[in-house]
């Protein structure tokens, strides 16, 4: 496995790849790799030929007080996480490799960027579309692997290749959860002790709230507020908003129908945590 920070080099390297005649997946990663990215790379190596991951903390996509700075990094265990499962190429840029210090272009979406996170996070999507879209530019994959747990993320992602006729297939992959139930995340290492037994409300409202759907429970108020009241029987639980989405245009619906996205951000202490689940009604 080759690691480099140079996009030119990555380039040279896909090129190669495509002389001869190999396909190449793309997983897109912040690094500090846990068990939830390994699951996205599993998948791009048993889809592709050749995997390229991507380990870079994207400054655009933080908000001014944001956790930027103390964004958790370990290149080295990524390194090692990236070879076991099978990687090929880390690219693995500075900030000054993916932005000139004028750079001024961007990749601005409307609507489905809008709601759920992009209400506390008003630029974040913005910084994600323009870097995920210089990272397909760069590696130019067949595929490009997500995971389901930033469901909005994957909305605007699908939304940008359609709308901006990417020929890159999406892959959306599941959760994955540690044993207790809370899903996997970088983000997961802020929590003190007790503020990791607390984040377990979000997981068991996202349980709990499929559970009523499973039922035939239709109506999202119903469904919204027993949830919203698991989570605050949580003393250290603040809710930032649970709300049920259409799973591709991300609208509000006041009933489920169709592909239903019921996603939640929750603050635990000052880290903001994110679950949802995805039913078909
Ligand atoms: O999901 C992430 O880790 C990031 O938002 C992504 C897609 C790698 C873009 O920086």
């Amino acid at each position: 496995m080759e690691i480099t920070g140079l996009i030119n080099e990555v380039r040279e390297q896909v090129k190669e790849w495509r002389r001869q005649g190999l396909t190449v997946g793309l997983v897109p990663t912040m690094g500090y790799l846990h068990e939830g990215h390994k699951s996205l790379i599993d998948r791009a190596v048993t889809e592709n030929d050749k995997v390229v991951v991507s380990d870079f903390v994207n400054p655009i996509q933080f908000g001014a007080n944001e956790d930027l700075a103390t964004y958790p990094r370990d290149i080295e265990a990524d390194k090692r996480l990236c070879e076991q499962a099978g990687a090929d190429l880390i690219f693995h840029p500075e900030a000054e490799e993916m932005y000139a210090p004028d750079f001024s272009t961007y990749v601005e979406m409307q609507k489905v960027s809008e709601g759920l996170c992009g209400k506390t996070r008003p630029t974040h999507f913005r910084g994600v579309c323009t870097v995920v879209c210089k990272l397909f530019h760069i590696v130019m994959p067949d595929k490009a692997y997500f995971g389901q747990k930033d469901a909005q993320q994957l909305a605007v992602i699908r939304r940008m290749v359609r709308d901006l006729d990417m020929d890159i297939e999406i892959v959306g992959c599941p959760i994955i959860r540690e044993e207790d139930g809370l899903a996997k995340s970088s983000r997961n290492t802020y929590l003190s002790e007790e503020e990791r037994k607390a984040a377990l409300v979000l997981s068991k409202a996202v349980f709990h709230g499929e559970d009523r759907m499973k039922k035939g429970e239709r109506d999202a108020d119903t469904v919204l507020t027993a949830m919203k009241e698991l989570i605050e029987t949580e003393p250290l639980a603040k809710i930032d908003y649970v709300e049920m989405v259409n799973a591709d245009s991300m609208e509000p619906l006041a009933k489920a129908e169709g592909r239903v996205l019921v996603a939640m951000a929750v603050y635990i202490g000052t880290t903001r945590l994110i679950d949802n689940f995805i039913m078909e009604v």
